[in-house]
């Protein structure tokens, strides 16, 4: 279904680009998810998504600093359908990238072109690989990545929402490469996800073209950004380590590296998305699919 929507928007020549020459980015106010709606195609497919287990508070195994990113793993049974999804996707783990800069210095939305501090990523792979994630990788579809933006809560709340509180609260645990603890408190992905409309998503396919990595991923980033407190945003970058001891560097600055490699169209729901009425923009994009699996 996605392939098809790409194959249709091909057919039109792109006649004009509304953000940043037709590129799309994350990080840099020209073209980053302010100029989506812009950008984006209209797709009346793009349904809404059903959830499996998600409300469950006990399916998250471990936390553990991978030296890039924290990624927690998740129990089998976490599942996600429909949103336009050819079958069902296990929700496998999530991580955190980002926290570029602490938010207590107050310099939070456009220190280097970054309006969120933070992005969870959560990756799923198609349920009838049965967990074999090098057929899953083999296959175009194979994985589907959840992207979910994190934004610092406006005020002075301090330890909020709750789970994320008792999430970070892990993080002293794991403060160098390598290091993981089990989960033991009762935290659900929804609570992570808790203010987030998950009807109202960005779609693309992303694709990564460096030797031995060549796999598609369905990228599926919705527009909602989850509120943090501050003060939780800033445990991430400044408890964990990118190695093995305390004197290598604090985990900052490990957002994706976004940049235009070939023509994806962006969809988003509704028959046209605002401003893109009459032109059909081709989209440079790219997403880290190796840092998917990386991770
Ligand atoms: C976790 O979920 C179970 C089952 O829904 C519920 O009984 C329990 O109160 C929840 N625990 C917490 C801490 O929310
Ligand atoms: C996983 O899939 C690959 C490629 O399809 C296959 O060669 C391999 O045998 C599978 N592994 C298992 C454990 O089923
Ligand atoms: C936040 O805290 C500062 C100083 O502690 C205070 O002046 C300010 O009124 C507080 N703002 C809100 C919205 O509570
Ligand atoms: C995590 O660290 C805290 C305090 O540093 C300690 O009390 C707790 O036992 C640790 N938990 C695990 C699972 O290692
Ligand atoms: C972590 O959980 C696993 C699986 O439940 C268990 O086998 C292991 O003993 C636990 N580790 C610790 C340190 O509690
Ligand atoms: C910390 O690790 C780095 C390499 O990761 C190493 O070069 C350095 O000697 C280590 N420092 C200490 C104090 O162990
Ligand atoms: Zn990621």
């Amino acid at each position: 279904m996605n392939r098809l929507v790409v194959i249709v928007a091909t057919l039109f020549v792109p006649t004009a680009y509304s953000a940043a020459d037709g590129l799309w980015c994350y990080h840099d106010p020209s073209c980053d998810d302010t100029t989506w709606s812009t950008i984006a195609m209209g797709d009346t497919t793009l349904t809404a998504f059903t959830f499996t287990k998600y409300g469950d508070n006990s399916t998250m195994k471990t936390i553990k600093n991978t030296g890039n990113t924290v990624k927690v793993e998740l129990m089998s049974g976490v599942q996600v359908t429909g949103g336009a999804l050819s079958e069902a996707y296990d929700s496998l783990q999530f991580h955190l990238h980002g926290a570029t800069v602490p938010q207590s210095l107050g310099r939070s939305t456009t220190v280097d072109g970054t309006r969120y501090p933070m992005e969870l990523h959560i990756v799923n792979a198609k349920s009838s690989h049965n967990g074999n994630t090098t057929s899953a990788i083999a296959d175009s579809t194979g994985l589907a990545a959840l992207g979910f933006f994190i934004e610092a809560m406006p005020g002075n709340a301090t330890g909020s929402p709750a789970a994320w509180n008792t999430l970070t609260s892990y993080l002293a645990n794991i403060t160098l490469k390598d290091e993981h603890v089990n989960i033991t408190h009762a935290i659900s992905l929804d609570e992570l996800l808790e203010g987030v409309d998950r009807t109202k998503y960005y779609r693309y396919l992303g694709s990564l073209t460096t030797p031995n990595c060549n796999e598609a991923v369905v990228w599926t980033v919705f527009k909602d950004p989850i509120k943090v407190s501050k003060d939780l945003i800033d445990l991430f970058s400044t408890t964990v380590h990118i190695d093995h001891n305390t004197t290598s560097a604090l985990m900052t600055n490990t957002f994706r590296n976004i940049q235009p490699v070939n023509d994806w169209v962006v969809t988003t729901q509704g028959r046209t998305a605002s401003g893109a009425s009459t032109t059909c923009s081709s989209l440079g994009l790219m997403a880290l699919a190796c840092m998917l699996l990386r991770v």
